[in-house]
């Protein structure tokens, strides 16, 4: 079989440019030396056309509304996984025989508990500092506590990195809400599984006794889950580009929470449950779609569209199940929010500008009130995503390290400044 390639005239040049084949997913044409044979850069701001790498970790179709984590379909993790099963899958490649998932579970619990001298890290915060703002501080600060982790050239320490990441993240989390709410921390309990760990040190105090709702717990779980990983989206691009420059692991963790907490991206959850409370009740949202359909108008509904998925969000089909689940668990039955979303839905659906544009409704739009229902402020919601995801950015970081051809990331760009010109001195200008 022949090479498939693809032909490039630029001005009198022609080049011809290998096409790769993945697995399944559209071709790519490597245009790597491009700019050694024609002086000529590729220009695609937002990356809309652009792979970034060669990864074996997630695919997603998005015409299709599919994703796979290392092929297997998120609806069947969902339904039958649980998250450190999916954790260990992300990471290893494979789904964990009885052993491998016992042995893991127990190498992540052992490491939940954080240094004692961090909670200096949290007390030094303003008690109404936003949570996901004292993620970002503390989770960089874990390079300054585990300096045994820290050579990435160590494959041995980078796994030790990762499992201590997905085994603090929680712990953190709480300790950032508990220190915003003004109650003491809670200690991980390590008998409990990962999500009703979680659960405890966010709601338990230490006069009363906590128990667990298990229904809730597999809830959590099964959301952690639908988080975990997402492909070369913004946030993992930022700790795939901040650990290209060989920065250690958990810097590299604390970029990606940056930039998850932005409103386009893991912000909108927050953002979506806000718009719902502004919206407020049923008679309301046609004035709100009008809005989000007027180019003069920079309002967005927040928790509809995404970059890559152009039909239903397969993650919010999973949500909205388990927004129901947990709502009629708390007897919720008649959750104004809840009335408001539905029905907002229902009219986005069926209205041609939403239709033409291929705008559904994305994950964020349902885990926002199944997070209140629980419990979790509003501000708490955009830590939640990053708790989960964390496994999904050490395990593309990971990738990426290993991977023997990998170099800094370093875009190049349109200039469109000044030309070259002579310095004037102050005095001289006009
Ligand atoms: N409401 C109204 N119009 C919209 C919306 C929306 N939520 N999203 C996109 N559009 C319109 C947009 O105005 C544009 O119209 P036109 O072609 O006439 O200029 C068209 O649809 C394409 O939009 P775009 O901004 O070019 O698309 P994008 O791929 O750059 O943006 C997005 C994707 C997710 C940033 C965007 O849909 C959005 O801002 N949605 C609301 C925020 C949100 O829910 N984000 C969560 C994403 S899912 C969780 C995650 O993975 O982080």
């Amino acid at each position: 079989m022949t090479a498939k390639t693809a032909t490039l005239t630029v001005g009198s040049k022609t080049m011809e440019l290998p096409v790769k084949s993945g697995t399944i997913g559209p071709d790519v044409i490597d245009i790597s030396k491009l700019y050694g044979a024609t002086h000529n850069f590729t220009y695609d701001p937002g990356f809309t056309s652009t792979a970034s790498c060669e990864s074996k970790i997630t695919y997603i179709d998005g015409d299709e509304g599919v994703l796979l984590y290392r092929g297997y379909p998120i609806e069947q993790l969902a339904e039958h996984g649980d998250f450190l099963e999916t954790c260990y899958l992300l990471l290893y490649g494979e789904l964990p025989t009885k052993q491998q998932y016992d042995d893991f579970t127990g190498r992540v619990t052992r490491h939940t508990m954080v240094h004692e001298q961090m909670t200096k890290f949290f007390t030094g915060y303003r008690r109404d500092a936003h949570p996901m703002s004292v993620m970002v501080g503390t989770v960089g600060a874990l390079a300054a506590f585990y300096h045994d982790s820290l050579d990435i050239a160590d494959p041995h320490q980078r796994m030790v990195a990762s499992i201590r990441m997905i085994a603090k993240m929680p712990t953190i989390a709480a300790m950032a809400h508990k220190y915003t709410i003004g109650q003491p921390f809670i200690f991980p309990e390590n008998k409990l599984d990962y999500a009703s760990n979680f659960l405890r040190m966010c709601f338990a105090v230490p006069c009363e006794e906590y128990k667990v709702n298990p229904i809730l717990a597999r809830a959590l779980d099964r959301i952690f889950i639908l988080h975990a990983d997402h492909e070369q989206n913004a946030s993992t691009s930022t700790v795939r580009l901040a650990g290209s420059s060989g920065a250690n692991p958990f810097a590299c963790i604390a970029a990606g929470i940056a930039c998850l907490w932005g409103p386009a991206h893991g912000g909108a959850n927050e953002a979506a449950l806000a718009m719902l409370q502004e919206i407020g009740s049923v008679d309301r949202i046609p004035e709100y779609v009008r809005r989000a359909k007027d180019k003069n108008d920079p309002f967005r509904l927040m928790g509809f569209g995404h970059r890559v998925y152009k039909n239903y969000d397969p993650r919010a089909k999973i949500m909205q199940k388990t927004c129901h689940e947990v709502l009629g668990t708390l007897g919720i039955k008649d959750d104004p929010l809840l009335d408001v979303a539905m029905e907002l839905e229902r009219i986005a659906l069926s209205d041609e500008y939403f239709i033409e544009k291929k705008l559904y409704p994305n994950i964020d739009f349902y885990s926002g009130i199944t997070l209140k229902a629980m419990g979790f402020p509003t501000s708490m919601f955009t830590v939640l995503f990053a708790l989960a995801r964390t496994v999904g950015w050490i395990a593309q970081w990971k990738e990426m390290i290993e991977d023997p051809s990998q170099k800094i990331g370093r875009p190049r760009q349109l200039y469109t400044g000044a030309a070259q010109r002579d310095y004037v001195d102050v005095t001289d200008r006009r």
